[in-house]
């Protein structure tokens, strides 16, 4: 089977004001025919953004994402957004799951599984983040936390155009730790086997299975090596577009 074409994402978290819309121009002038035949770019920035950022990159073909969304589609949920409103915003791609909000907004995999499916239902690709903590690491428990964020996690009418996973352990993530690539390896070789129950066989091997968690651009090359590592979530560094763009560039 085919590798996947690459995705590398920019998950800008809560940074980035309308003067970002410089950092956004850049990425889009650095992302040469050449870049664009072997990767495709996604920039997620706060919801603030989306709208312009989408306005802005027509043409480019980078694609723009939400970091989040609510599994309704509209109602009395002040402060929230629905899937639908990224999707009307220009968004293509919904994050959901981080482990920022599974930390602090307290989503569990059921949540996360909703919301991917509301992102489904809006016509977007759903980034469904999962990764053990560092507790959980140092207990052994690595694969089975892993297996059952993802059996929890992913909905049932997901596909490789409408789903992406990103596995990010939470230990690296803003850290400038990252896990050995024989670590990551056997990570992603157990999602890559999971996926063959959730979203069939032949289907699941074209699924982009992201690596996320202090991903550098000294780093990337031998991250984006690795087997099943069908590109990066990446947060500090999508912020500034000549570290991004090197990231892309690994591949
Ligand atoms: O979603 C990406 C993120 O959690 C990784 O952050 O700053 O370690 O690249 P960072």
């Amino acid at each position: 089977v085919d590798r996947p074409r690459p995705l590398v994402a920019g998950n800008w978290k809560m940074n980035g004001l309308k003067s970002s819309a410089k950092v956004l121009s850049e990425i889009q002038a650095g992302y040469t025919p050449g870049l664009k035949a072997k990767v495709e770019l996604a920039v997620c920035p706060p919801a603030t953004l989306i709208g312009m950022f989408a306005m802005m990159a027509v043409g480019s073909r980078v694609a723009i994402g939400g970091q989040d969304c609510h599994p309704k589609e509209m109602g009395a949920f002040t402060g929230d957004l629905s899937a639908e409103m990224l999707a009307d915003a220009g968004a293509t791609y919904a994050i959901v799951g981080h482990s920022e909000r599974r930390q602090y907004h307290g989503e569990k995999d059921a949540d996360v599984c909703a919301k991917a499916l509301a992102a489904h239902r809006a016509g977007l690709t759903a980034i469904v983040c999962i990764g053990e903590t560092r507790q959980e690491r140092e207990a052994g428990r690595t694969l089975s936390v892993v297996k059952k964020q993802l059996r929890g996690s992913v909905p049932a009418d997901s596909n490789s155009h409408n789903l992406v996973i990103a596995y990010e352990p939470v230990w690296a993530i803003g850290t400038g730790l990252t896990p050995t690539p024989a670590d990551v390896a056997e990570v992603h070789a157990l999602i890559r086997d999971e996926l063959r129950r959730l979203v069939g066989k032949g289907e699941h091997a074209k699924v982009r299975i992201l690596y996320g968690g202090s991903v550098k651009p000294s780093n990337a090359a031998e991250l984006m090596a690795v087997a099943n590592v069908d590109g990066a979530l990446v947060g500090g560094a999508s912020l500034v577009a000549a570290d991004f763009l090197a990231i892309a560039g690994a591949y």
